[in-house]
Order: structure tokens, then C-alpha cells, then sequence
């Protein structure tokens, strides 16, 4: 029977982590658990940054982007004696259970300090869409959209000057940011690492749209593949077209989250709680087909990724 949970966000922040945080709290405290929220990830929680969340610690937060926990990158925590140190305090507070929103990294996090005792539940919370247990990942779907956006403000530049723009996203290795935005926004080329990059190939699209007479050529480059001033550099000079290379950054990040990163988040961190009420422990939540999901986490960060092969074809016909 756990008593006392703390929460805590970890990594890169992404819009629905507030959202998330809300989930968790409201749902721990209709059950009657105690709930810590901890600051500045694992960082802060070796350095003691808890203090003690009620209902109302969570209004007006579900429709702000960012993290109001703060977030953190934490290198010391690959050292086991750092974790013994943040499992410590987490027993000097006398808390039975840690729930971890953050990316696969954070995962690792919460699934070492799982072994000193701590129950541990994560939540996937990263713009990258990059676990490959969860169909989706908190933040994705708001980036999403911030880069369609982008696409399309750069589309209207483009077509004015008659251009190549080239447009690099985030998504660390993995290129669902590049091919779903890329898709969304109706982009000529999507280049990602997951797929072999012909140059050449490239460059005959740009050319035969140019014959087809389009009037712009928009190419989604994820930042796993990177390059995008070169590859700018290289089509302008093989196709004599002006290109502009625009690297969005950390914009993707930021704003408020669509509603369906809310009901994900929501969605999700109610889910943890459940997990940790019933025992369980080193467990990670998601969704598939639609299906709220937990899984054991050695499990999940063991899982293969698989790219939607169909999607980028798709993506491929549907802007020729
Ligand atoms: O994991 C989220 C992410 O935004 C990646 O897409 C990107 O590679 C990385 O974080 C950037 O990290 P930082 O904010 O530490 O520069």
C-alpha cells in the first residue's frame, strides 16, 4: 500500500507536461495519497528540492506549455552512488513512489533508482515521439503543429520569391517530427534518418516541380540527419533555384499544448497513479490503438522503433 508519491519532470520539457502533473496530483490526492512535487528533476532531487503539492498546487496549469516542476538534464545520475543519495531523501520524506515524466533518458533514470527500492512509474513526455512502446509521446503532437505552422508562414516567402526552403526540425534520431509535419504541410522532400537520403533524387523533384510549375519547394529535414545550411548550399547550386535553409529550434518546445496532448497527458497520468496503487513498480505508461497502456520498463526501452514506412511513401505521392 503506497501512502506518499513524489512527481517529478526530467529532460527536455514538452507542452503537456503541466497537463500530465495535473493528472497525477488531482488523481493521487482523490485517492488519499500525499504527493511531493520535486523541482528540477533528478537534479533537484538530489539537491532536496521537494515540497508538498495539494489540488489547487495544479490550477491554471493544464493549458500552459513548459513544466512548472522546471526540468533538468542530470549526467551525475548515471552514478550509482547519486541515486542511492536521491533514494535517501525520497525515504527521509518517507515517500513510497516516484512517477518520472520525461523521455527515454529519464526513463533509464527512474528504472536504476526503481532497483534501490523506490517504486517508479514513468510517463512519456518528450516532443521526439521517439519510445517505442507508445504510439505517441506527450508533446509531439503540440510540435507538431508549431511546425506545420512554420511551414506554412515559410511557404508564403517561398512562393513570393519563387525559392527552396529548407527546414530543419527537431527529434534527436528519430524523424516522426520531420515525416508527420513534413506530411501536414505538403513538403516536396522529407529527410530523415531512418531512410537513405538520395541527393540526386532530390534534386530531380525540385526541377520537375519547377517544369510542373511550382511556384516553391519545401523540404522538411529532420535534425537526426542535420545539415540543413549545406543541403541548402547544395541544392541552390545543382538546381540554380535560390534556397533559404531555416533551422525552427527550440520554438518546438514551447506553447500551449493541443488538446490532444491534454487528454494524452491527462489520459496518462491518470494511469500512473492506478499502476502505483496497485503495487506495481519500474513501469512505464502509454498508448496504443487508442488503448491506455502500462509496461514494464525494461521492456519498453528494449522495443525497436518502427517508422512508418507507409506514411513516407504516402507523403512522397501525395506532394508530387
Ligand atoms: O528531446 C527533445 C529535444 O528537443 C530534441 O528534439 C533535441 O535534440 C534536444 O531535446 C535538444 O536539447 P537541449 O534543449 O538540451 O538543447
Amino acid at each position: 500500500m503506497i501512502k506518499k508519491i513524489a512527481i517529478l519532470t526530467s529532460g527536455g520539457d514538452a507542452p503537456g507536461m503541466n497537463a500530465a502533473i495535473r493528472a497525477v496530483v488531482r488523481m493521487a490526492v482523490y485517492n488519499g495519497l500525499e504527493v511531493m512535487g520535486v523541482r528540477r528533476g533528478f537534479a533537484g532531487l538530489i539537491n532536496g528540492e521537494l515540497f508538498r503539492m495539494d489540488r489547487h498546487s495544479v490550477s491554471d496549469i493544464i493549458q500552459r506549455g513548459g513544466t512548472m516542476l522546471r526540468t533538468a538534464r542530470c549526467e551525475e545520475f548515471k552514478n550509482e552512488e547519486v541515486r542511492q543519495k536521491a533514494a535517501n531523501i525520497l525515504q527521509a520524506y518517507g515517500i513510497d513512489a516516484l512517477v518520472v515524466i520525461g523521455g527515454d533518458g529519464s526513463f533509464t533514470g527512474a528504472k536504476l533508482l526503481s532497483k534501490l527500492g523506490v517504486a517508479a512509474v514513468g510517463i512519456p513526455g518528450t516532443i521526439d515521439n521517439d519510445l517505442s512502446y507508445t504510439d505517441y509521446t506527450i508533446g509531439f503532437d503540440t510540435a507538431l503543429n508549431t511546425v506545420h505552422d512554420a511551414i506554412n508562414k515559410l511557404r508564403d516567402t517561398s512562393t513570393s520569391h519563387e525559392r527552396v526552403s529548407v527546414i530543419e526540425v527537431m527529434g534527436r534520431r528519430c524523424g516522426d517530427i520531420a515525416l508527420y509535419a513534413g506530411l501536414a504541410g505538403g513538403a516536396e522532400g522529407i529527410i530523415v534518418p531512418e531512410k537513405n537520403f538520395d541527393k540526386e533524387e532530390l534534386i530531380r523533384t525540385i526541377l520537375d516541380g519547377k517544369n510542373t510549375g511550382k511556384m516553391h519547394n519545401i523540404i522538411v529535414l529532420a535534425e537526426g540527419v542535420g545539415g540543413a545550411n549545406e543541403l541548402a548550399s547544395f541544392i541552390e547550386n545543382i538546381s540554380g533555384l535560390e534556397t533559404r535553409a531555416t533551422i525552427l529550434g527550440h520554438i518546438q518546445r514551447g506553447g500551449s499544448p493541443t488538446v490532444n496532448d491534454i487528454v494524452l497527458a491527462s489520459r496518462l497520468g491518470a494511469k500512473a497513479v492506478e499502476v502505483l496503487m496497485k503495487g506495481e513498480t519500474a513501469r512505464v505508461v502509454g498508448i496504443r490503438d487508442n488503448q491506455i497502456i502500462d509496461e514494464d520498463i525494461d521492456e519498453a526501452l528494449a522495443k525497436k522503433r518502427n517508422f512508418d514506412d507507409n506514411l513516407y511513401e504516402i507523403a512522397k505521392i501525395l506532394s508530387l
